[in-house]
Parts: C-alpha cells; structure tokens; sequence
C-alpha cells in the first residue's frame, strides 16, 4: 500500500467505525498477524436470510484471512440502504477494492458513480445490478441464474418424458422481487418448458428466499388450487418450508407433488436423498477464493474477466450417485 494512503486511513478510521456503527454493523477488525501492506477489501453482505448465505459469509472471511486480504464485512440485513451505508464507508476508508452481493438490481448508480469517482473498483459478487452506465463495475463473480433456471426446466421435461406424464400444473415461488436471481431463474425456467403444452405455471408467489415465507405460501397455494402437480422453488429454505406445508397437508413431497429447487444446501440433499425432492439445482456459495484473488488483482491494478460463474451442476433423482455426494458444507 502506497505511504500517503496508509496515512489518510489512519485519519478516515475513525469516520468509517462510525457510519458503519450508525448503519448497525461494525467492520471486522483486521487480524494482528496481516502485513501491513494487505489488500484491503470492503464487503457488503446482503443479509442472512438462508443457511446458503451464511455458508457464503462464511467462505468469504476463510477464504480472506487464507489469502491474507484485510476484509472489512459489513451485513446489510436485508435492506438495501444499508448497503449503500456501508459502501459509502468503504469509499470513505479508502478500500482498495469493494465487493457486495446486491440485494435488489436497481437503484446502485449513484453510489457507485461515487465509488468510481474515489477511483475504487468494484466486483458485484453472487447477483447483478441493473444498470445504463456499465463502467461502474468491474466484473461480476457468481452463478448463471438464467442457466439454473433452464436446468430445472429441463429436469422436468425428462422427468415427463420419462414417466409420461401430462397436464402438468406448476407453482412456482420465486425469491425476493426485482433480485437478480429472481428474475433470472424464473426466465430460465419458462425459456425452457415454453411451448410445450404438457406444462402450465398456474401461480407464482415470493417467498423472499425464507423458510418461513416459503411455508406460509405453499400453504395458501394449497388452500387455493386443487391440482398442484408441480413445485418449482428458487431456493432450498423456501422449499424446506414449502414441504412442512404440504406435508401438514397430508400430501407426500416429490410424489404428489414435484419438488425441484435451486442452491444445494445440505438439507435439500437429505431430502433428495430420502425422495422428498426430485432435483437441486445447485448454486454454489463457495466464492470466497475466486473473489480474493480478483480482488488482488484489482488492487494490483490488472484486467480481471467480466464474468466469472463458478462450475455448478444438478442433482436428481434419476443420477447413479445420488447417494454419493459429498458433503455439501452449507
Ligand atoms: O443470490 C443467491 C440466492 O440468495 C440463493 O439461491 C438463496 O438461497 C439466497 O438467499
């Protein structure tokens, strides 16, 4: 790290502590044995709403103290106002590199104009912005929803095809409105069932990507529709409540009813492994590695990729190794 920056950190600390204090979160203080001359990262987290996140938290700050980056994390809680907060801190710290998993697509322009303006790249990590001015981030680490969405799709077609199955009627819960996962695997899903007239999305409800969301809807979907064939759920903790529901409702998960979701959480696994669910569309929470090193090498100042999507599979009930998997660690 250049001398004049060190100093100027010194100065701003104090200011940092405090508006990311204010924002209900503090920076993770830096360990001892870092030198001196470490990366420094700030990093807003969206939230916790679901075991893949706090798998993903938890790969980032391994994976940092692995590397030797200084991370300055900060938890949004579900609110984007306080990512802005804590990025404004990070501007204000003078971070070498920001990284943040945003929690909607829109509405980022303006801080991060401000992030560019102090010369400070920025990586979106795990969901995209929406956005006219490309240049206000660097790159983007994290899956292709578009192309988990199709995977479930296309499970569904094999499974039809396979068990001939037709006049199929489809639920789907989708994630938190206007998030990019959201969006994105909702249009996978549809690109790939689209015009075959086995298949019909009869509902779509957000669950918000919460288990407890997840329960409350499947449960008014229940009470609402009288043939539910199918369950297609964009996270596993949405599922995981859907299928208390229906099970309180006296069906059986993945007989009665389809079930095809998307992360690949442990829980989810047990579950296809039982037979309660049909496929996991897995979506990987391990970025942590991939986001230190380009983030050292943004800070080096080099060219990074513009996407980077980590190798992520499905699992289903038709694979020969399905009780193979190794542990999933989230
Ligand atoms: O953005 C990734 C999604 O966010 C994961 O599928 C979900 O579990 C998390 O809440």
């Amino acid at each position: 790290m250049r001398p004049r920056l060190m100093a100027k950190r010194a100065l701003v600390f104090a200011l940092a502590l405090t508006l990311l204090a204010l924002s209900g979160c503090a920076p993770q203080p830096a360990p001892e044995e870092q030198a001196e001359d470490a990366v420094l990262l700030g990093f807003s987290q969206l939230g916790w709403e679901s075991a893949w996140r706090i798998g993903n938290s938890l790969d980032i700050q391994e994976a940092a103290e692995r590397a030797g980056v200084q991370l300055m994390f900060d938890n949004a809680q579900q609110k984007q106002e306080n990512q802005i907060k804590a990025i404004r801190s990070f501007i204000a710290y003078q971070v070498d590199v920001i990284a943040f998993a945003p929690i909607v697509e829109q509405g980022w322009d303006t801080v991060l104009q401000e992030a560019k303006d102090a010369g400070i790249p920025v990586l979106l990590t795990d969901r995209l912005i929406v956005t006219d001015d490309p240049s206000l981030y660097v790159g983007y680490v994290g899956a292709d929803f578009l192309e988990e969405g199709n995977k479930a799709g296309k499970f569904l077609i094999e499974k039809a095809n396979r068990e001939g199955l037709t006049d199929l009627k489809i639920v789907e819960l989708s994630g938190t409105l206007s998030s990019s996962p959201m969006q994105q695997r909702g249009e996978g899903f549809r690109a790939a069932i689209e015009g075959d007239s086995r298949f019909e999305i009869i509902e779509t409800m957000s669950g918000d990507f919460l288990r407890s969301k997840g329960k409350e809807c499947m449960e008014s979907l229940l009470e609402r529709h009288e043939k539910i064939d199918v369950l297609f759920s964009h996270n596993d903790a949405m599922t995981l409540g859907a299928i208390e529901a229906i099970e309180e409702a006296g069906l059986v998960p993945g007989e009665d009813i389809i079930i095809i979701t998307v992360d690949g959480e442990q829980a989810a696994i047990d579950l296809l492994q039982e037979g309660k669910i049909n496929c996991v569309v897995e979506c990987t929470p391990m970025l942590g590695d991939i986001i230190m090193d380009l983030a050292k090498k943004l800070a080096a100042g080099e060219e990074i990729p513009r996407v980077t999507n980590p190798e992520e599979r499905a699992f289903t009930e038709f694979d020969e190794d399905l009780m193979d998997i190794p542990p999933r660690g989230y």
